[in-house]
Order: structure tokens, then C-alpha cells, then sequence
């Protein structure tokens, strides 16, 4: 690992735009002073000074500019999320494995949450290398869904889901998932959502036989492997740089979808 890597330093961003997708999720539109070449599924450290550092991964990603689609559930999340025109963050990355896009065949993409928006870039790759695709987005009521406008705009082939019927399939993503490679089948899944979702989504494409990548949400802290904090008990994986995308017969089997380390290091249960 080499400290000097340019990754390591950080890139000046400004707040172009702050638009709200729901009452917990912004997305940023961030105008960066240098560009920043990030793949897929890659993630970034956004940094506030005074407010802390998380990883995220970015929703859209053009030349220097990069959208950022932020869930507001703890201190930095909230801050990032709240940000106006004109105030300044400071990214450093992009670091971790993104989606491998190489696989030949269709493509089906789930995100429940913020996911749908996580995934974005991998659906706009796809559309440029013309695969067929199709994506499947989730949210417990209308009111809850995020990035569907955006899709809708980018023209992408989608298939909503909610829990409560308010829009769409009335019912879970993976009850819509299910449903959907009932009916055609899909050489490649791509999913990024709570983890509990994520898992039942990786288990039935292990049944099946379909490829599937996960991306997965860990304690990360330093974001180029040293610190530990973001690892996948027992097999030892780092999500910042083994992942965050792993293949789902990588990780079935371990605390995947079921325990994660908390900010002290403490083995808890994952409850979403
Ligand atoms: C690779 C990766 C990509 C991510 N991409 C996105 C994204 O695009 N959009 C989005 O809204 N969220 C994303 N997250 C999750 C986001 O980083 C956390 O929600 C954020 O760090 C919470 O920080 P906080 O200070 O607001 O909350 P805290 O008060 O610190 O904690 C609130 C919750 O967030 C979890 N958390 C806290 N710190 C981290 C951390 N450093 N890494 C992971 N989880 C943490 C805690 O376990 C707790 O459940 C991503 C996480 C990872 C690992
Ligand atoms: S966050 Fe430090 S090793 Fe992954």
C-alpha cells in the first residue's frame, strides 16, 4: 500500500445543487476541481471538516461532476445530506472494487433504497455497451422511493416494488425479484440495498445458477485496508478494498446478512 497514491489526496468539491428525493435522502450535485476517473459500484470518502467522513458511492458520475445520493441516518450522513449551493466537501478515492460489467448477458438490477441510485452508473455502462437490462426498485411506500424519476428521465426499463401497494408490485423487492426470474431469465443480478434484502436476493440466485454481485455495507474507516474496521467475519474480507462488490458466492456462508462490526469493533447483529 502506498501512502503517497494519488487516491489519497483529496479532491475540492462544490455543492451545485442539494435536491430532495424523500424526507431521509438528498442527492448532492458536486462540482469537482479535478476529475476523478471512478468505476461502478466504486466508493468515495466524503469529507466535511468538522463534521466527520463517510464512505459513499456516487449515483452519477460525469466527467467533474458527481452526484452523491446521501441517507440521512446518523450525525455526518445528516450534515452531508443538508449541505447548500455554494459549500465545499473534500472527496478522497476512489477506492474498493466496483462492479465487473464484462459478464456476458442480460442484466437485472435491484436496489431497495438508496441502492437504486448507488447503481445508476452500472445501468448507464450497461446501456452504453447495449445490454439489455432491466431494473427493479424498491421502497416501503411511494414516498419512500428514491432516484425513480431519474430512471424514468434516463429512460431505463424499471419495475417498481412497495410494501405497502402505493406504487407498483405490492410487495418486498425480493417477493418482486422472484416474481420477475419466475418469468425470464437473467444471466446477472446487480444489487445494492439493506443487507437482510441483499441476502435473500444473493440466495436465490445461488439456487438458480445466476451470477450475482452484492455490494456490501461495512464500518469503513480509513477506506485502504489498515485499519480492519470494515471486515467480514470469519473469512477476513475488507469490504474497502476486497469489496465493496463481491461476488455472492464469495461471501454466502459468512456473517453476510446476518452479524457486522459495529464503530467499536463489537460483533453485531445486522438488523436491516
Ligand atoms: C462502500 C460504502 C458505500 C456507501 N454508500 C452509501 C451511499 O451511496 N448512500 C448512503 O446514504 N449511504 C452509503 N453508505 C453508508 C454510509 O456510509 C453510512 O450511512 C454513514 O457512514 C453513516 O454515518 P453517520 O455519521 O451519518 O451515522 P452514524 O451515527 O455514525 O451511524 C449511523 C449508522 O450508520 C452506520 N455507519 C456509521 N459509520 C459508518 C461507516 N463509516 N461505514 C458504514 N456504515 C457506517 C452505523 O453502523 C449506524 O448503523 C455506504 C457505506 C459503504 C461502506
Ligand atoms: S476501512 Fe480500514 S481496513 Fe477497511
Amino acid at each position: 500500500m502506498n501512502m503517497f497514491d494519488k487516491n489519497h489526496y483529496y479532491v475540492e468539491a462544490k455543492v451545485l445543487s442539494n435536491i430532495r428525493e424523500t424526507s431521509r435522502v438528498n442527492t448532492l450535485v458536486l462540482k469537482l476541481n479535478k476529475s476523478m476517473k471512478i468505476e461502478p459500484g466504486q466508493f468515495l470518502m466524503v469529507w466535511k471538516p468538522g463534521d466527520g467522513e463517510i464512505p459513499i458511492t456516487p449515483s452519477l458520475i460525469q466527467e467533474d461532476t458527481v452526484c452523491l445520493t446521501i441517507e440521512k441516518v446518523g450525525h455526518t450522513s445528516n450534515r452531508l445530506a443538508s449541505l447548500s449551493a455554494g459549500e465545499k466537501v473534500f472527496l478522497r478515492g476512489p477506492y474498493g472494487k466496483g462492479f465487473n460489467l464484462e459478464y456476458l448477458g442480460k442484466y437485472l438490477l435491484v436496489g431497495g433504497g438508496t441502492g437504486a441510485a448507488s447503481l445508476t452508473p452500472a445501468y448507464l455502462k450497461l446501456v452504453e455497451k447495449n445490454v439489455k437490462t432491466l431494473f427493479l426498485v424498491g421502497g416501503r411506500s411511494n414516498d419512500n422511493l428514491v432516484y425513480v424519476n431519474k430512471l424514468i428521465e434516463l429512460n431505463a426499463n424499471i419495475k417498481i416494488a412497495t410494501d405497502d401497494g402505493s406504487r407498483g408490485f405490492h410487495g418486498t423487492l425480493p417477493e418482486l425479484f422472484e416474481k420477475v426470474i419466475a418469468e425470464e431469465f437473467f444471466e446477472n443480478v446487480l444489487t445494492i440495498g439493506p443487507e437482510k434484502m441483499m441476502v435473500k436476493i444473493a440466495e436465490e440466485c445461488y439456487k438458480k445458477g445466476i451470477r450475482c454481485q452484492v455490494s456490501l455495507v461495512r464500518i469503513v474507516k480509513c477506506g485502504i485496508g489498515f485499519c480492519g474496521s470494515c471486515v467480514l467475519d470469519p473469512v477476513g474480507l475488507r469490504v474497502c478494498v476486497d469489496g465493496p462488490v463481491f461476488n455472492a458466492e464469495e461471501i454466502l456462508g459468512t456473517d453476510f446478512g446476518s452479524y457486522m462490526r459495529d464503530d467499536a469493533g463489537k460483533r453485531v447483529e445486522v438488523t436491516l
